[in-house]
């Protein structure tokens, strides 16, 4: 295999991200029958710790597959009929199609892409639709930046239907902002682990709300794999998963949950805004506009737009000086590039970092 420069690369994608060596190592455990009492045991410990990380009293578990499953696993047992999906950009629209071709009736209120969501204008459309059953949006947009105001969507989708299942995506955002499942009265919040949590690719985590379940115990046809009632029940009740899960990815799960509970979730989600905001301070003092209006900028990932700049340049020498960035997503490619700045990253390898995108800019006469 060849590389372009050091390998591996320090990964500033937004995701997956840089993964801690001690991580590596929990990868590296022996690998266990998923029905001993070590797999029993490891689900206990992280249980409570998931809750607590969702901010739930409910339902949390992890599946084994990435976080457009959960969203796939969602719709799938929570909507027969009919529901709505809020988009602003590829991934919430991603979650649409997965509910069109799903065959559930998806009425789509639909922002702009780079737009955060404006929560009147989504009480007001909700209010014209007719009842839907469940009502999804992204709480950050990774392929534009934008970042949403959760709790305030969430009120306005509750006064607009009040009997509708909420769904939000955290994939970009859980474990890197705050984040209240009961108390902004979720029914089902997902995540993927390559993300915020800075484990690798390869499980997502879920927190579900007992209405949710309630409903998707009626609910005929919810599939075997993703069928959130049948994950539940074994989760809660035997501390086990259905099918084989990634054993070792557990291991790494556990390790990373106790570790995120060390350094205290304030103290992590300041680090995140500071992280922000030095990347904030770096693309302004460059000329690189930000995406997205200054009130959704992202706490976890920054979209920065160019004019007249080569950014496969910019890119393909930072790689080659050890750090990955990343080009913009879908549409946006050649027009925007975008830093994940989530995870285990720390302000000193942030800086790190944009000393030598200062060194790289500079030698491309910026
Ligand atoms: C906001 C958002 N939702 C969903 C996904 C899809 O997640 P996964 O690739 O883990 O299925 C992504 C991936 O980047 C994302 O950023």
């Amino acid at each position: 295999m060849s590389f372009p420069g050091e390998f591996p690369p320090r990964m500033w994608i937004p995701g997956p991200t840089y993964v801690r060596p001690e991580i590596l190592a929990a990868l590296a455990r022996p690998t266990v029958g998923h029905r001993t009492t070590i797999m029993t045991e490891l689900v206990k410990s992280i249980a409570p710790r998931l809750q607590r990380l969702f901010r739930t009293k409910q339902h949390s578990l992890t599946i084994t597959a990435s976080g457009s499953a959960a969203w796939e696993g969602a719709v799938r047992c929570g909507v027969v009929k009919r529901w709505a999906c809020i988009t602003n950009g590829s991934f919430s629209e991603g979650w649409a199609r997965t509910g069109e071709s799903s065959g559930r009736d998806t009425v789509k209120i639909a922002f702009e892409w780079g737009e955060g969501l404006d929560p009147q204008r989504i009480e007001e459309q909700l209010r014209r639709a007719g009842p839907v059953e469940a009502v999804g949006f992204v709480s950050n947009e990774t392929s534009t930046g934008a970042y949403s105001d959760v709790p305030a969507i969430c009120a306005a989708v509750r006064r607009a239907q009040p009997d509708a299942l909420l769904f939000v995506d955290a994939v970009s955002t859980l474990a890197g902002a705050p984040f209240e499942f009961d108390e902004w009265d979720i029914d089902v919040a997902l995540a993927s682990s390559q993300k915020c949590l800075a484990l690798p690719p390869g499980i997502a985590v879920v927190a579900l709300s007992d209405r949710f379940l309630d409903k998707a115990r009626t609910v005929a046809g919810r599939g075997y794999y993703l069928d959130f009632v049948h994950l539940a029940d074994d989760w809660d009740r035997l501390h086990q998963t259905p099918t084989t899960p990634a054993v070792n990815m557990f291991y790494a799960l556990d390790e990373q949950l106790a570790a995120m509970e060390r350094e205290g979730y304030e103290a992590r989600f300041a680090r995140h805004r500071a992280m922000r905001d030095r990347v904030d301070a770096w693309a302004n003092g460059h000329g690189f506009p930000c995406f997205v209006a200054e009130k959704y900028r992202s706490p976890t990932t920054a979209n920065r737009a160019t004019k007249g700049f080569d950014i496969a340049t910019f890119l393909a020498r930072m790689i080659a000086r050890g750090h990955e960035l990343s080009n913009g997503y879908g549409k946006l490619k050649g027009h925007a590039f975008r830093i994940g700045h989530f995870g285990d990253h720390s302000m000193a390898e942030l800086d790190h970092m944009l000393a030598i995108a200062d060194e790289v800019l500079h030698g491309m006469g910026r």
